[in-house]
C-alpha cells in the first residue's frame, strides 16, 4: 500500500509496534506533522481490513487506537514505493476481559490476549507476510496462539491458524470471540476463573461488547442463555507448519527480538514457506 509521503522515514523498523502514542520513535512523537502522516497510514490500513472482511466500519483508526489500550504491529516493505517504502499489512492485539464457556459447558472469565484485527494488502496475501507479522508478535508478548482469543476470524484467518499453527477445534462460545482446544489447559496463562453462574442483574455481560460486534448487527444472535454454541468449526488438515504444544508453558525469552521459535516461525521457515509458495504459483 502506497502513501505520497515517505513510509521510511515514518517506520524505521521493518515491523513497527504503535499504541497510545501513535508513535513508532521519539522523532515522531515530536512532529505533529509525522503524527498526521502515520495516523493517514492507520486509517487507510483499517478501512482496507474492513474492505476485505466486508465490515460496515473500520474496527482499527488512529483514533481507535489512542482511546484504547490495544497494540499494532505494522509491517512495511522498505524497498517498494519508489524507494519511500510501502505499508504491507497489521496485526492489531490486547488484551479484553471475557466470559467463555470450557469445553465442559462451565462459565469462565478470562482476560486473554485477544487478535482484533488482522490484515494483509491483497496483492501481498498468501506470501508468508502474515505469518512473519504473526509471529513478530507472539514473540513480543511472550505468548502461545493457542493461548489467545480471536474476535470474530474470517475464513482467511481460520485458514491460517489451521495451516501455520494447527489450531482447529474450536470450543464452542456464544460471544464472537473463538478459542480452540487447549486454552483451558493452562488457567493461570490465560488469567481463568470460573464465574458464579448467577450473576446480580445488570452487573456484566455474558460477552464481550466490542466494535466488532456492532458493525455486524445483522449476524447479532441471542445472547446466552438463549442462543446455541456458534463459534466455527474447521476440518482438520493434514499439517500445518507450527504445530502447537497443547498446555506448553513459555519459555521463550520476553524481548522483542527476531522471531527464531519453532512456534514462532524462525525468518528461516518464514522464508521456506514463501519459496514453497512461489514454487507453487509459477
Ligand atoms: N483463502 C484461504 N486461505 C487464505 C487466504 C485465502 N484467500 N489467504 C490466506 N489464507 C490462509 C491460508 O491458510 C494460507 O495458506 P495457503 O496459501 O497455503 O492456503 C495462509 O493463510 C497463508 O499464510 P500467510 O501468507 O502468512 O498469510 P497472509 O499474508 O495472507 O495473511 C491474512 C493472512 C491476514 C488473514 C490475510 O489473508 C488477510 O489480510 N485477509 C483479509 C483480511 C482478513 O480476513 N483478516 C482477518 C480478520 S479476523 C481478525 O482479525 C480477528
Amino acid at each position: 500500500m502506497d502513501f505520497p509521503f515517505d513510509i521510511n522515514q515514518l517506520f524505521s523498523e521493518r515491523i513497527s509496534i504503535l499504541d497510545q502514542n501513535l508513535s513508532a520513535s521519539r522523532r515522531s512523537m515530536e512532529r505533529p506533522d509525522l503524527q498526521v502522516q502515520i495516523s493517514a497510514v492507520i486509517d487507510e490500513l483499517g478501512r482496507a481490513s474492513a474492505k476485505a472482511q466486508q465490515l460496515a466500519a473500520p474496527v482499527t483508526s488512529a483514533s481507535k487506537l489512542q482511546s484504547q489500550n490495544h497494540q499494532l504491529y505494522l509491517l512495511k516493505d522498505r524497498e517498494s514505493g519508489g524507494g519511500r517504502g510501502s505499508a504491507v499489512g497489521f496485526l492489531k492485539v490486547g488484551y479484553k476481559k471475557l466470559f467463555l464457556l470450557d469445553q465442559h459447558g462451565v462459565h469462565v472469565e478470562a482476560e486473554p490476549l485477544c487478535v482484533l484485527d488482522f490484515y494483509i494488502a491483497e496483492n501481498l496475501q498468501r506470501h508468508g507476510y502474515g505469518l512473519e507479522l504473526f509471529s513478530f508478535m507472539l514473540q513480543h508478548k511472550n505468548v502461545e496462539p493457542v493461548l489467545m482469543a480471536y474476535d470474530r476470524p474470517s475464513k482467511k484467518f481460520l485458514a491460517f491458524l489451521a495451516k501455520h499453527y494447527c489450531l482447529v477445534q474450536s470450543v464452542p462460545q456464544v460471544n464472537n470471540f473463538v478459542v480452540f482446544e487447549g486454552f483451558f489447559l493452562n488457567r493461570s496463562a490465560v488469567h481463568l476463573r470460573r464465574t458464579p453462574l448467577k450473576k446480580p442483574d445488570g452487573e456484566i455481560k455474558p460477552y464481550s461488547m466490542v466494535a466488532r460486534e456492532v458493525v455486524h448487527r445483522e449476524q447479532r444472535t441471542l445472547p446466552w442463555p438463549f442462543a446455541p454454541p456458534q463459534s466455527p468449526q474447521r476440518s482438520v488438515p493434514s499439517q500445518c507448519s507450527h504445530p502447537v504444544r497443547v498446555g506448553f508453558s513459555p519459555s521463550r525469552a520476553s524481548s522483542p527480538v527476531a522471531p527464531s521459535s519453532p512456534l514462532g516461525g524462525s525468518r528461516d521457515q518464514i522464508e521456506r514457506y514463501r519459496e514453497k509458495r512461489s514454487r507453487y504459483r509459477s
